[in-house]
C-alpha cells in the first residue's frame, strides 16, 4: 500500500510529530501538509524532513475551498489537526475558534465526500466530554463541553459524525488527552513551565492547583492515531488517553525539582473561566486495536523537559515575539494572587 496522506495543522505541535511518525514508519507514503501558519505553526518544527521527497508543504487555511479541493483529490487519507488550539485564547476571542474548528472539518468534508477519500481522521480531544470529577469517560458518553474551545471541537465531531451517517464519508475521530514533547508551542502549561523555571520566571499556577490532567506524550498520542487510520472502524470514536492523572501544582513541582529550581517559582495567580477540574478517559476501545502506551507520565514529562532545556534555540525567538505580547496582556489578567 502506498498512501498519500494530506494532513491538515502539520506545523503545529501534534501535527509536526504526526508527519514526521508518518514518514518514519511508512517509507512508502507520501505526505501533504497544508498549514496556514498562524502564530503556533512553525516550519522549524520539520526543518529535519523539509528536503524528504516524500513531503510537501502548503501554506493555506482550511476554511478555503478552493485550496482544499485539489489537496484533497490528490490524497487517499485526510486527519485533520488544523485548530484553534488554546482554551484561555477561547476565552479571549472566540469567532476563530469556531471558523477554523467547524467550518474547517466543514469544508475539508465536503472536499471528502466529492473526492471519494479511504479514511477521514478528525483529531478530537478528551476536553468535548467536559469536566469529569470521577470514573473516566468512554466514547458512549455525553458531550458537555464547557469553554469556546472544546464547544467548538465539540461542534466540529458532530459535523464530521454527520458527514458519516449522511453521505456515507469514511470518518473515524480521536478523542486525545493532554500531550505533551517537543516543538509545542510555549503557552500550554507544561513548556511554559519548563521554559519559565528553565529563565527562572514564576511558573503562574491558575486557582489552587487542584486542576487534574491526563498527559499522554506526543508519540503515544500519534501512535494512536496511526492505530484509528489504519485499523479503526468507519463512524467510530476512539479514546487516546495515558491514565494519570496529575493535578498543577504537582506537575510544576515534579519540573522545578527536575531541573534544580527553587519551590518558591510556583505562583499562584487568578484562576481560568470555567476552568474544568478534570479529564480523565478510558483508551480500552483503542488498546482493542492493539495500541499500548510506551511512556510512563515520568518518562514523558523528564524527556520533555531535557528536550526544552536542549533546545532553546527552538523556543527564545518565540518567546520574545507574538508570544510576549499575549503573555503580558493575558497573565496581567490573573495577575492577582490567588486568595485561597
Ligand atoms: P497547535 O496549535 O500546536 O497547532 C495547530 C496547527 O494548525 C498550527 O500549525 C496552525 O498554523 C494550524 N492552523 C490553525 N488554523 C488553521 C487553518 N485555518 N488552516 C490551516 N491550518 C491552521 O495545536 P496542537 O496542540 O498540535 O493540536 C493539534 C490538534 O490536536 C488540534 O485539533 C487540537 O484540538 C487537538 N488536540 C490537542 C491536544 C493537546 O494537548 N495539544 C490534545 C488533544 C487534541
Ligand atoms: O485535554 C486536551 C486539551 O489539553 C487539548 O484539547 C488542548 O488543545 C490543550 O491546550 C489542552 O488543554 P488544557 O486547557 O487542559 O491545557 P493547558 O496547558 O492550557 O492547561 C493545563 C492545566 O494547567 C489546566 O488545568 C490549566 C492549568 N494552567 C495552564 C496554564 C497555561 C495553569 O495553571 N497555568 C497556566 O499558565
Amino acid at each position: 500500500m502506498s498512501w498519500t496522506i494530506l494532513v491538515t495543522g502539520g506545523a503545529g505541535f501534534i501535527g509536526s510529530n504526526f508527519v514526521r511518525y508518518l514518514l518514519r514508519e511508512y517509507p512508502d507514503y507520501r505526505v501533504i501538509n497544508l498549514d496556514k501558519l498562524t502564530y503556533s505553526g512553525n516550519l522549524n518544527n520539520l526543518k529535519d524532513v523539509a528536503r524528504d521527497p516524500r513531503y510537501e508543504f502548503v501554506q493555506g487555511d482550511i476554511t478555503e475551498e478552493s485550496v482544499v479541493l485539489p489537496l484533497v483529490q490528490r490524497s487517499d487519507a485526510v486527519v485533520n489537526f488544523a485548530a484553534e488550539s488554546h482554551v484561555d485564547r477561547s476565552i479571549a476571542d472566540p469567532g476563530v475558534f469556531l471558523r477554523t474548528n467547524v467550518e474547517g472539518p466543514r469544508v475539508l468534508l465536503e472536499a471528502s465526500r466529492e473526492s471519494g477519500v479511504k479514511r477521514f481522521v478528525q483529531i478530537s480531544t478528551d476536553e468535548v466530554y467536559g469536566e469529569v470529577m470521577t470514573g473516566s469517560s468512554r466514547e458512549t458518553d455525553r458531550l458537555a463541553p464547557r469553554s469556546p474551545y472544546s464547544a467548538s471541537k465539540a461542534g466540529g465531531e458532530l459535523l464530521v459524525q454527520s458527514y458519516h451517517v449522511t453521505f456515507g464519508v469514511p470518518t473515524l475521530i480521536t478523542r486525545g488527552s493532554n500531550t505533551i514533547g517537543p516543538y509545542q508551542y510555549p503557552e500550554k502549561v507544561v513548556p511554559l513551565f519548563i521554559t519559565n523555571a528553565l529563565d527562572d520566571r514564576p511558573l503562574p499556577i491558575y486557582g489552587p492547583g487542584t486542576a487534574v490532567r491526563d498527559y499522554i506524550h506526543v508519540v503515544d498520542h500519534c501512535r494512536g492515531i496511526d492505530q484509528v487510520l489504519h485499523h479503526g472502524i468507519e463512524g467510530e470514536v476512539y479514546n487516546i488517553g495515558a491514565d494519570n492523572s496529575v493535578n498543577t501544582v504537582d506537575l510544576a513541582s515534579a519540573i522545578v525539582d527536575y531541573l534544580g529550581k527553587p519551590r518558591a517559582l510556583l505562583q499562584h495567580v487568578q484562576d481560568r473561566p470555567g476552568h474544568d477540574q478534570r479529564y480523565s478517559v478510558d483508551s480500552g476501545k483503542l488498546r482493542k486495536l492493539g495500541w499500548s502506551l510506551c511512556y510512563t507520565f515520568k518518562d514523558a514529562l523528564e524527556e520533555t523537559i531535557r528536550w526544552y532545556r536542549d533546545n532553546r534555540e527552538w523556543w527564545e525567538p518565540i518567546k520574545k515575539g507574538e508570544y510576549a505580547r499575549w503573555y503580558d496582556e493575558h497573565y496581567k489578567i490573573h495577575e492577582t494572587p490567588h486568595e485561597s
